[in-house]
């Protein structure tokens, strides 16, 4: 296709202000799909995506409009991830569009979200055309919401578009906006081959796939192609697009996006944002922007049953065929046996593979305490990274310990703030700047990432009814007075909830965490004590008394039916429980201590 004939952008907008839909919508009108294929909200293609309303894998489809010039356009459209884990995904994906779609809800208005995506693709120099959706709903006020997309992120929106993805209205006047107002994309198809690596999965029938956005030179089958930041070579034997069924292409050139296949067998070997170009006479020189990402967060994961190891193996091996960030090694835990010790790119991303692992492979686990990696100098001069705090070595053989820091910038309406301020003060971070855009605060703070990976991203989004919204990026390690925390229970360690933290907040820390296991374990026929301790220094303590009586003793014996029931209520909890020093602690104990409220 020509340059000038190609759109390239992407739908910003904030959660449930549409943007399934209206994806949908613009995929219906240009005929990619039949009205019989169209399954309801085709982008958002796995069920944890749908249910969550998240995208995690970007996906783009290739629309074919013809417009009111006569001229067929053809216009991809690229869906992108939505939260800060996959931030460096997102900018790959929002670095391949010249454009964005900002779809805004007419009743909702502007909302935190909105902005710091909008201000993401500012920065990529996008040209950004509005649109005010859900305009059939009765509490829509376009006029208002028009006046504070102008207001708050300063573009023009004199001429939005009034939609409703819903009922169908506006989706041509989108259409035409997107090809007048989005520029062509600008490249050179007799200059060596560029070409940028934006996305990578695997497909059981193709191996893995890859998304690309050519920016120089042609892309064609037969080609021999080299990744340049991952060093290999190879052979494509496949060009296409989606649209979003899979077709195939003779060639893709600049400026275009679709995706290509090479015998790839592990998406460890196509990373996103590497640059692909050809081994005879290629490019001398990547496209800017590459990062290598890794994870951040580790914790162990447990089958709840032991028999389920293998299984557990098997499913953890194949999710990772299809995601490059995560990581897996066997570890072996004194309570909880063996499982495996995984690294995310965050906690959002350790749910989601958490849930799909209980979902797509029925595997009941327990997840240890997150940990982000510290670095150990030893008093001998030897440097270790520490993954798991089970292999903390002994304090006195540590000279200093070091740890992650984030540099955080937060968006939030103004009323939040105060509670936002204190929120980052009391995880001992530092605020380097504060400013406010339209009617909103944009606080910058540095934080360390322990404090960050429990409950941080929760708790800022309940204190601010879900409106304030988070960025972050690593800034390396700071050397840190910390400690490892153990959890007691009938004076044995529970080593699932062990945990590095801060001297500074051992003490509050640990007592969250007995008080929350006082309400999570059951009475037993004895006394449990709980107890947080540093060594050998107890430093909160909580203690679970007693039970009295049978619990099947107020059936009176009378009615059988009902007793049995509750014999097989029991036999069904005992299954999801783990026994410390004769104590069984439910499965849900482990999760639900660790995400401290
Ligand atoms: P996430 O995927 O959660 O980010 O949401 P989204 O922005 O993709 O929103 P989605 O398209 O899933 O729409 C959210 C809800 O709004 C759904 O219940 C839609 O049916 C509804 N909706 C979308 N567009 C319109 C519209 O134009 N009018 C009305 N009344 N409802 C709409």
């Amino acid at each position: 296709t020509e340059l000038a004939q190609i759109r390239n952008f992407s739908i910003i907008a904030h959660i449930d202000h549409g943007k399934s839909t209206l994806a949908d919508r613009l995929i219906q009108r240009t005929g990619g799909l039949s009205d019989r294929e169209m399954s309801a909200q085709v982008l958002d293609n796995m069920d944890i995506e749908k249910e969550r309303g998240i995208t995690i894998k970007a996906q783009t489809v290739r629309l074919n409009y013809t417009a009111s010039d006569g001229i067929t356009y053809e216009l991809n459209l690229m869906d992108t991830p939505g939260h800060v884990d996959f931030a460096y995904e997102v900018s790959r994906s929002l670095a391949a569009c010249e454009g964005a779609l900002l779809v805004v809800d007419a009743a909702q208005g502007v909302e935190a979200q909105t902005l710091a995506n909008v201000y993401q693709s500012i920065e990529h120099d996008h040209e950004i055309v509005p649109v005010i959706n859900k305009i059939d709903l009765p509490a829509a006020e376009p006029e208002k919401v028009r006046n504070e997309i102008e207001e708050v992120i300063g573009i023009d929106a004199s001429d939005a578009v009034l939609a409703s993805a819903k009922s169908g209205i506006g989706i041509d006047e989108i259409l035409e906006a997107v090809v007048a107002k989005i520029p062509a994309p600008k490249g050179d198809r007799t200059a060596p081959l560029k070409a940028m690596l934006v996305d990578s999965w695997y497909d059981p029938y193709l191996g893995v796939v890859i998304l690309v956005r050519v920016i120089d030179g042609v892309i064609k089958k037969g080609l021999n192609v080299k990744f340049m930041q991952g060093g290999t070579d190879h052979l494509v034997d496949r060009v296409g697009c989606f649209t979003p069924k899979r077709i195939d292409l003779p060639e893709l050139g600049p400026g275009e996006i679709g995706f290509i296949t090479a015998q790839i067998k592990e998406v460890e070997q196509a990373k996103v944002g590497d640059t692909i170009t050809t081994v005879k006479g290629g490019a001398a020189q990547a496209l800017p922007g590459y990062k290598e990402v890794q994870p951040v967060v580790f914790c162990g994961l447990f089958p709840v049953d032991a028999n389920d190891f293998e299984k557990l193996r098997e499913s953890i091996g194949k999710l990772r065929l299809n995601d490059a960030s995560f990581s897996f090694e066997m570890e072996s835990s004194a309570a909880l046996g063996f499982g495996f010790r995984c690294g995310f790119l965050g906690l959002l991303h350790l749910e989601i593979i958490q849930e799909r692992l209980s979902r797509e492979y029925d595997l009941d686990l327990i997840t240890t305490a997150p940990s982000v990696v510290y670095r150990l100098t030893m008093t001998d001069g030897t440097v270790k990274e520490l993954h798991n705090p089970a292999d903390m070595p002994d304090p006195v053989k540590i000279d200093f310990m070091e740890e992650p820091w984030i540099k955080a910038v937060i968006y939030t309406p103004d009323e939040y703030l105060g509670s936002i301020l204190k929120l980052c003060q009391d995880r001992r971070g530092i605020q380097k700047d504060l400013t406010y855009v339209g009617g909103r605060a944009q606080v910058t703070y540095e934080l360390p990432l322990n404090e960050v990976v429990f409950d941080f991203y929760d708790r800022l989004k309940s204190i601010s009814r879900g409106y304030a919204s988070f960025d972050y990026e690593q800034i390396g390690l700071q050397e840190g007075d910390l400690v490892m925390m153990n959890i007691l229970v009938n004076n044995e360690p529970v080593d699932a909830l062990s945990m590095v933290v801060h001297r500074s907040q051992a003490e509050p820390r640990g007592r969250a965490l007995v008080e929350r296991l006082k309400e999570l374990i059951p009475r037993h026929m004895f006394k449990i004590p709980i107890q947080a301790a540093i060594g050998a220094k107890v430093i909160a303590r909580e203690t679970i008394s007693a039970m009295r009586k049978d619990v099947t003793a107020k059936c009176y014996g009378g009615d059988i039916t009902r007793k049995k029931k509750l014999l097989e209520k029991q036999k069904e909890g005992k299954k999801r429980m783990r026994e410390y020093g004769n104590v069984q602690i439910p499965q849900e104990a482990f999760i639900a201590a660790l995400r401290m409220g």
